[in-house]
């Protein structure tokens, strides 16, 4: 086969199963890190003229992960591969799309221009926190809905349902979400405290949920913040059950404690991220996005 995959260190186990689900070989690298922390990559396999996958999430720690993937990309290119394609499940630091305050750095498109440099020459990645950061790549995206996999449990639901957009940000993937199960939507209105990281300083319900089921749909749950506070608010507001749905899960310090004790019924997340057993709890469930991944790029080794 003239294809290979290689993993980096944020989610081997995703990169695994792609692998075989993709009948294609996972391939040998040495990722080293020196006592201060720099990291050395050296691709243990020959590359010239084929079809070569870098799968890494840009997870929690973030610049530690981007670095290592960056480096990957470096050492697969100077094997003169015939196409060099990165997989990002999780594209970190999509959320800093838009400069918000003067003097801000526009992150986004920073790493955008990262990836571009070392070379690669495609880019498919998952729900991105916003999709116009598809504008700052030269290179073609494959941008897949990671949602698309939440579509039949909800339809499993019974009783009415509303789907709830987190903050107005979120408002165009819930709206499309809503429209292809053909659901009611209403809005939760979220003001951050720009000068403070994770600080939320109020939101307010804009949209009927009494006696309904809402699902609230995000791309990302990092500190669980967001959905915690979200249903305090629903259950206020008369909702009957409140079901949070998130494609990524990078949970930070007690993530899982905070969402497990909110009245959160249940929260559906992906394995875009490695969750490690000792952050699963009793209301979370995972589903693998190895099928949608493996689509996409089985596409590109026809
Ligand atoms: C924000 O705009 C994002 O879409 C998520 O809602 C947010 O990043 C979740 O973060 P946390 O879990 O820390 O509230």
């Amino acid at each position: 086969m003239d294809a290979v995959i290689f993993a980096g260190n944020s989610n081997p186990d995703l990169a695994t199963k792609i692998a075989s689900n993709l009948k294609l070989p996972l391939g040998k690298a040495e990722i080293i890190r020196f006592a201060d922390s720099e990291c050395r990559v050296r691709i243990e396999e020959d590359v010239e003229g084929k079809t070569v996958f870098i799968i890494q999430s840009l997870s929690n720690p973030v610049d530690e992960h981007l670095m290592e993937f960056l480096l990957m990309g470096d050492a697969v290119k100077r094997g003169e591969p015939k196409k060099m394609v990165a997989v990002l499940p999780y594209h970190g630091y999509a959320r800093q799309d838009r400069i918000h305050r003067p003097g801000e750095c526009l992150s986004a498109l920073v790493v955008a221009k990262m990836i571009e440099s070392v070379g690669f020459d495609k880019l498919v990645t998952l729900e991105l926190h916003n999709e116009s950061i598809l504008g700052f790549f030269k290179i073609p995206v494959v941008h897949i809905s990671g949602l698309e996999i939440f579509r039949v449990r909800v339809k499993e639901l019974e009783g009415e349902v509303v789907v709830i957009t987190p903050d107005a940000g979120a408002l165009k993937r819930s709206q499309k979400f809503a429209e292809s199960l053909d659901l009611p939507l209403a809005l939760i209105e979220k003001k951050r405290d720009l000068d403070r990281a994770h600080k939320i300083l109020s939101m307010r319900v804009v949209g009927e949920v009494k006696g309904k089921t809402a699902i609230i749909v995000d791309d990302v749950i990092v500190t669980g913040g967001t959905l915690m506070n979200a249903a305090f608010l629903l259950k206020e507001k008369g909702a009957k059950k409140v079901i949070a749905a998130a494609t990524h899960a990078d949970f930070v310090g007690g993530a899982d404690k905070i969402l497990q004790d909110s009245p959160l019924d249940a929260v559906w997340v992906t394995d875009t991220i490695y969750i490690p057993p000792a952050k699963n709890f009793p209301k979370l469930k995972i589903s693998s996005i190895t099928s949608d991944l493996s689509a996409a790029a089985g596409k590109m080794i026809k």
